[in-house]
């Protein structure tokens, strides 16, 4: 008699709760939480040095059970939430890290319904976020400028929801070029979302294709890109005055007494920059000073040799770092205090 091959497992997507079935994936944490992903199959087995768990044991049961392998090694088993697999998704290019990509949904105002337009997709990990807050009503349009990272998109993106999802598109080419192109008849886009390196050439663009009032976002990795893109936006004139912010998650440690800050944290991942466009035609209300005119000395930012850094022949004044320098009233009032003090 042949043997038949194994039926395969129904592709599903990984947002579902309820037991497992064939073709989930499980987590798997031993008491030292050492974690393994396991897919699923029939007759499948996990193996270990320490023994073998049948999928078997497994399938219909409850999400967040416990097994046992067959030399008695025990296990938690859950089913990996989104923070789970955005952080193990294979890459080619880094991908946002999830307290990034929260902070992306808040402040980029991700709404149901959204019409989303985004650059770079890289490896899928915030397009999938962004897929998750748009819902079945709206649309995330992702544009990626290298086809190699967009397949790997593709891939992560498909592996996560179990199948294209109806509400993502993909084109290849730069952000610059293809968005005007995707809207020929004027704004229809209420969110831009930018993660890339250059995001202050993509300025224009997004103000073409954004509805008024939608929302520009930019993640960067440096205060230089930063500073482009925050001077890029005041430039345009139909944009607000841009925010940027960068955040710090700190893990806790968490046992008997010692409740304390892990030792060890992610310093910095990237800064995050927002702004609004404003009505199409009416400019922004600018504010009555603005710090740092040596970040906008327009012969300067233009000089090639200082491309992305600034830079000044004369001396540098408090006034470029944003400062209003000191008094000499203040300084007179310093060393009166630091005589009185010593005479005391
Ligand atoms: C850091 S990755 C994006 C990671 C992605 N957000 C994720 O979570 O996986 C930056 C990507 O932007 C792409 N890129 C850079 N400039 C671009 C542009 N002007 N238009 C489209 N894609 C661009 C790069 O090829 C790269 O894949």
């Amino acid at each position: 008699m042949t043997q038949q091959p194994a039926p395969r497992a129904p592709r599903r997507g990984l947002d579902r709760t309820g037991p497992f079935d064939l073709g989930d994936k499980v987590q798997l944490a031993d008491s030292k939480n050492r974690l393994h992903t396991i897919t699923l199959k029939p007759g499948g087995q996990f193996h270990t040095h320490r023994g073998v768990l049948e999928h078997d044991q497994l399938i219909g049961a409850e999400d967040g059970v416990v097994v046992e392998d067959n030399r008695g090694t025990r296990y938690q088993a859950l089913r990996p939430l989104y923070s789970d697999y955005m952080l193990s998704m294979p890459r080619g290019a880094a991908i946002i890290y999830p307290k990034d990509a929260a902070q992306i949904l808040m402040w980029g105002d991700i709404f149901p319904g959204a019409r989303v337009l985004e650059a770079g997709v890289g490896s899928g990990g915030l397009t999938t976020a962004l897929l998750r807050a748009v819902g079945a009503d709206g649309s995330v349009h992702s544009i990626e400028r290298r086809e190699d990272f967009a397949e790997v998109a593709r891939e992560n993106v498909e592996t996560f929801f179990g199948a294209p999802h109806p509400s993502w598109d993909l084109s290849i080419g730069d952000f610059q070029d293809v968005a005007p192109a995707l809207n020929p008849d004027g704004p229809a886009v209420d969110r831009v979302v930018l993660d890339m390196l250059a995001p202050w050439e993509c300025v224009d663009a997004a103000a073409e294709v954004l509805v008024s009032g939608g929302v520009f976002l930019a993640y960067v990795a440096t205060v230089t890109q930063l500073s482009r893109t925050a001077e890029a936006l005041r430039d345009h004139g139909e944009f607000t005055e841009p925010h940027g912010w960068e955040s710090f998650v700190r893990p806790w440690h968490l046992e008997g007494l010692a409740v304390r800050p892990e030792h060890r944290m992610n310093a910095h991942t990237g800064f995050l920059l927002t702004s609004r466009r404003t009505a199409h035609g009416a400019r922004a209300l600018t504010r009555v000073s603005r710090p740092a005119p040596g970040s906008r000395d327009e012969e300067e930012l233009t000089d090639p040799a200082n491309d992305g850094f600034g830079g000044s022949t004369s001396e540098w004044g408090p006034q470029d770092v944003g400062e209003r320098g000191v008094a000499p009233r203040k300084l007179k009032r310093a060393l009166r205090d630091i005589r009185q003090g010593r005479d005391r």
